[in-house]
């Protein structure tokens, strides 16, 4: 459907109907073929921030998928990177593709949920990246503590977002029609594929984070072409 090598329309329907878990275990062998990936021209951008910040002992990427952002990290972590994802299809991806990524941090990869991770105060950076959908917006704010949590006291939570769309952009439109279909699908249907669009955004996840100890950087970092509306946030957990 989007790349030879990705899933036909079929396949994206059926690991639709299944649980968020269980359809990106099924989708993990082709999802590096699809537009649900962080593209690198995006991860790019915010390593190049990450250098800025001077030395990283240990990272965290939450949701990581088939591992694109903890490519990123290694070569910025002296210590370790981790990647958490409730799917074990996509950890088994993420070691896979992760095998030959630049750097000496030692790789660890938890299967485990976003809103109850297994850590405590101890990164210096946590990014995510292509996964707030799956937050529900009534979980935000557990998330955001979570994310303080197992984040060193002056440690980074490193991410992009956007403001909401226009109300006339095609964009806004797609989303919510979109939205609506999962609604439908997730009362039809269980267990629910949690993923929803337009969520996370800016002025709201700022101020979430500041209301749960963060300083918040929001800024243009010059991103190009379809991603030239997204802003990159660095909040840093304050240390009281
Ligand atoms: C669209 S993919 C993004 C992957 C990667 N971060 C990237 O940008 O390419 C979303 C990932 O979030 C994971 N995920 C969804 N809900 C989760 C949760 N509650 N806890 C941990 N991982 C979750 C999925 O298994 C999937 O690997």
């Amino acid at each position: 459907m989007f790349h030879a090598n990705g899933p036909t329309f079929w396949e994206l329907a059926v690991q639709a109907l299944s649980s968020t878990e269980r359809g990106y275990d099924l989708l993990a062998p082709k999802f590096d073929y699809t537009p649900f990936r962080t593209p690198d021209a995006v991860l790019d951008r915010v390593g190049e921030h990450l250098k800025t910040l001077g030395v990283l002992g240990a990272g965290l990427d939450i949701c990581c998928g088939t591992g694109a952002a903890m490519r990123m990290l290694r070569p910025l972590c002296r210590d370790r990177v981790i990647g958490i994802d409730v799917s074990a299809g996509m950890l088994a991806e993420a070691q896979q593709r992760t095998a030959d990524a630049p750097g000496t941090a030692e790789l660890q990869f938890v299967r485990g949920d976003a809103l109850a991770m297994p850590f405590h105060a101890e990164f210096d950076i946590a990014v995510c990246f292509g996964a707030f959908g799956h937050i529900l917006t009534k979980d935000e704010p557990k998330f955001v503590a979570e994310v303080a949590r197992v984040l060193k006291p002056g440690g980074r939570f490193v991410f992009v977002t956007a403001h909401m769309p226009p109300l006339w952009s095609p964009g806004y439109w797609l989303a919510r029609g979109f939205n609506g279909a999962m609604r439908v699908r997730n009362s039809l249907v269980s267990p629910p594929f949690i993923m929803y669009y337009l969520t996370f955004l800016l002025p709201e996840a700022q101020k979430l984070l500041e209301a749960h100890g963060f300083d918040v950087d929001v800024c243009d970092a010059g991103f190009e072409g379809p991603w030239s509306g997204l802003r990159l946030v660095t909040a840093t957990r304050r240390c009281r």
